[in-house]
Parts: structure tokens; C-alpha cells; sequence
């Protein structure tokens, strides 16, 4: 049986060891490990990031947790109502997710954010152990192509039959639904690829189907 999570000095992905590796020497009193997924089993909503930020969810050990993306991703899941508390940016800051739980499609810190083919392919079991263990799962919500695209190989379809469009929300069979939004990263809120109203109404559009 797969585990749910990768183990803390998992190997599977050499190059990902490695810079977890120089990071825990570079870094020693930093979590460095891959990252747990935050929030209930029994939620609803999963939300699929990219990969941990090396100085965020890398280093606070929750994911999205301490960086940019996080900043932007907490607001919105407190203003939508998906969260309870206040955001920290620590993993002890006692902020609850209501109904959502947060993964990434790799769980572990890539070099300059960027997981290789092989890298999100490997982490894909893990992916799929998560879906497994959710038994009230209704809607994933992916954080840009990357994960867009792990999410449709985990549930077995086809990457042509699912276009990633912000918003989109499409049927994944078994009363399932993908629900695509752009990442919340600092570079897609700069270049004004996605705003804030943007992100917010894609947790509208998840509100109302839940
Ligand atoms: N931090 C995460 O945990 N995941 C991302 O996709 C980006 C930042």
C-alpha cells in the first residue's frame, strides 16, 4: 500500500533529495522535508498546488505557508469562508481550514520551483493515496497546469480532453469536479495573469457547488 506522504528522507526523485540535502545544510533549523498536506480528510475541497517554495511551505512545513503565494491564498480562503482564524505564516499560527484541505503535486521543494516530468510523475502516488483518502471529496481545485495536469494523469484521463482555462470547471465523472484556477504565484499577480478578484471568484464558483 502506498503511504500517504513521501518519507522524510524519501529518495524516489534523486535531484530533489540532493536539494533538500544542501537546503537542510544551508538551512539546518528549517523543515526541509517534503511537505504534509494541511486541513481535515473529511473535507470537501482539495486544493492542488505546484511544489513547496523553498523559503515557504520548505521551510514552515505547511504548504503555502510563509511565501507570496501563500499571502494570497490565505486571504481568499478567509474572505470565501474556507478558513477560520488568522493567517501567520507560521505552521502555529492556529488558522483551521473549513472544508478544504491543501496538497501540492510534488511534495517536495524543486530547484526554482520547477519539478521535472519525471519528478511529478513519481509524486503522482502520493497524489493519488490523497484522493483515495477523502471520502467527501467533491471538488479539486488545481493551481495552474502543472497541476491541472497531474490531477487529470492521477484520476486516469486524458490531458486533451481537459483544457486548462482559469475557471473552468470540469467533469470528472463519479460527481467529481475540477475546478482549474492560474497559480497564485507572485509572477501571475504581477503580470496581472490573475488578479485578486479573479482568484476570488473561482472559490465563488466552488462555494456554489458545494
Ligand atoms: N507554496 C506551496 O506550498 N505550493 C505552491 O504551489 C507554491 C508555493
Amino acid at each position: 500500500m502506498f503511504e500517504l506522504l513521501p518519507d522524510k528522507n524519501c529518495d524516489l526523485c534523486p535531484r530533489l533529495k540532493s536539494f533538500i540535502d544542501d537546503n537542510r545544510e544551508k538551512f539546518p533549523d528549517k523543515y526541509n522535508a517534503p511537505v504534509p498536506s494541511f486541513g481535515d480528510r473529511d473535507a470537501e475541497l482539495l486544493i492542488v498546488g505546484l511544489a513547496p517554495g523553498l523559503k515557504g511551505a520548505n521551510f514552515t512545513g505547511r504548504p503555502f505557508t510563509g511565501d507570496y503565494a501563500g499571502d494570497l491564498l490565505y486571504a481568499t480562503l478567509l474572505k470565501s469562508g474556507f478558513a477560520k482564524g488568522e493567517y501567520k505564516a507560521r505552521k502555529d499560527d492556529g488558522l483551521e481550514l473549513i472544508n478544504a484541505r491543501i496538497t501540492n503535486a510534488v511534495k517536495c521543494v524543486p530547484p526554482e520551483n520547477k519539478p521535472n516530468g519525471a519528478e511529478i510523475n513519481t509524486c503522482i502516488q502520493f497524489l493519488k493515496r490523497e484522493f483515495e483518502t477523502m471520502p467527501n471529496l467533491k471538488i479539486i481545485l488545481s493551481l495552474g497546469l502543472v497541476s491541472h495536469n497531474a490531477v487529470l494523469k492521477t484520476l486516469g484521463h486524458k490531458q486533451s480532453a481537459f483544457k486548462f482555462a482559469h475557471g473552468a470547471v470540469h467533469d470528472m465523472g463519479g460527481g467529481l469536479k475540477l475546478v482549474d484556477s492560474y497559480h497564485c504565484s507572485r509572477y501571475n499577480t504581477n503580470t496581472g495573469r490573475l488578479t485578486t478578484k479573479m482568484f476570488e471568484d473561482a472559490f465563488q464558483t466552488i462555494s456554489l457547488r458545494l
